[in-house]
């Protein structure tokens, strides 16, 4: 049976990670296994930044935003010489087995670092939504409200002007931050990677809504597809609509943690503690509808995205009275 083990948080932060090392912590106790934090993620592992960590620790972070542990990204640690510093570390300090919460730039270092001989469990901690074996992500319950209650506060202001507002979201290459807000918003227009419209499409669609006398529009873009700022003069030119932009950026990363991201923290947390204590390793756990499942890292690699086009098709729906 496996005495210590670590955890480490990697990648862009996410809220609910504090709780998903907080449930490695409990799970590992409740066990009689001991557990290190790692600072900075793999930079605290080629470093040596190791900390013991306890139940109080874990009760005091819980609910808390951001990463208690820090985070970071490392393009080093695909070499096997910063690696085999990490496993040296490792190793000196007695730590057998590690759980990493981060995104799938976090998942290739834990599947090098089991070949090595430290078995490793992935989280899936980001708030994109990007894992491909996992339905939902830790993280992106939180950044999909803040986005949220921001459009409607801009949604409040646009009406009361006559205005279209543009907003531009995060998620990387993943478009489902920008799909699941424009339906929970009721926004008119979105666009994301796997939805794309062209801008001049953008602007016959918001023109659309000015000629059916729509009050306010709020059009939901996904970020890295256009400069939005300039998307807005173009629809303003275009439409009659003053347009105003507004990029949600880092304040979609902050902040206090939903339940269902604690929820799904602690669960998976829990999971992968139980499947470190098997002795097993190489894998990253996620949701796979209501069900907890642990797939082999390796094998997810190319999985193919998650199919949202039902999802596209309601928004879509919805829409559809405006512009006949
Ligand atoms: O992966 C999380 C994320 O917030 C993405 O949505 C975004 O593209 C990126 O990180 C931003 O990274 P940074 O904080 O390094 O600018």
């Amino acid at each position: 049976m496996i005495k210590k083990i670590g955890v480490l948080t990697s990648g862009g932060d996410a809220p609910g990670m504090n709780a998903a090392v907080a449930g490695v912590v409990r799970a590992a106790h409740a066990k009689g296994i001991e557990v290190y934090g790692v600072r900075d993620g793999y930079l605290g592992l080629i470093n040596g930044w190791f900390e013991k960590l306890d139940i109080d620790f874990a009760q005091n972070i819980m609910n808390r935003g951001g990463t208690a542990l820090g985070s970071a990204r490392l393009p080093e640690f695909k070499e096997v010489s910063v690696r085999e510093k990490a496993v040296k570390n490792l190793k000196d300090f007695g730590i057998e087995a590690l759980v990493v919460c981060g995104g799938d730039g976090s998942y290739m270092g834990a599947q090098r670092l089991t070949e090595m001989g430290i078995n490793c469990i992935g989280l899936p901690g980001t708030i994109d939504n990007d894992i491909v074996s996992s339905d939902y992500t830790i993280g992106f319950d939180t950044a999909l409200n803040t986005i949220v209650e921001s459009i409607d506060k801009v949604r409040d202001t646009m009406q009361s002007h006559n205005r279209c507002g543009v907003i531009e979201v995060m998620g990387n290459q993943c478009g489902d931050l920008a799909l699941y807000a424009a339906i929970a918003t009721g926004a008119e227009v979105f666009s994301n990677s796997e939805s794309k419209l062209s801008e001049d499409e953008i602007v016959e669609q918001v023109t659309k809504l000015k000629k059916a006398g729509k009050r306010s529009v709020i059009v939901i873009v996904s970020e890295n597809i256009y400069d939005s700022a300039a998307l807005a003069k173009k629809i303003e030119a275009g439409s009659g609509y003053v347009t105003r932009a507004t990029v949600l950026a880092h304040t979609q990363r902050g902040g206090i943690p939903t339940a269902m991201d604690r929820h799904l923290a602690v669960t998976t947390a829990t999971y992968a503690v139980e499947q470190l204590a098997e002795g097993k390793g190489g894998l990253y756990v996620g949701l796979d509808g209501t069900d907890l499942i642990a797939r082999d890292i390796e094998s997810t690699l190319n999985m193919p995205r998650k199919d949202q086009s039902n999802k596209i098709k309601t928004f879509r729906l919805l829409n559809s009275q405006f512009g006949k």
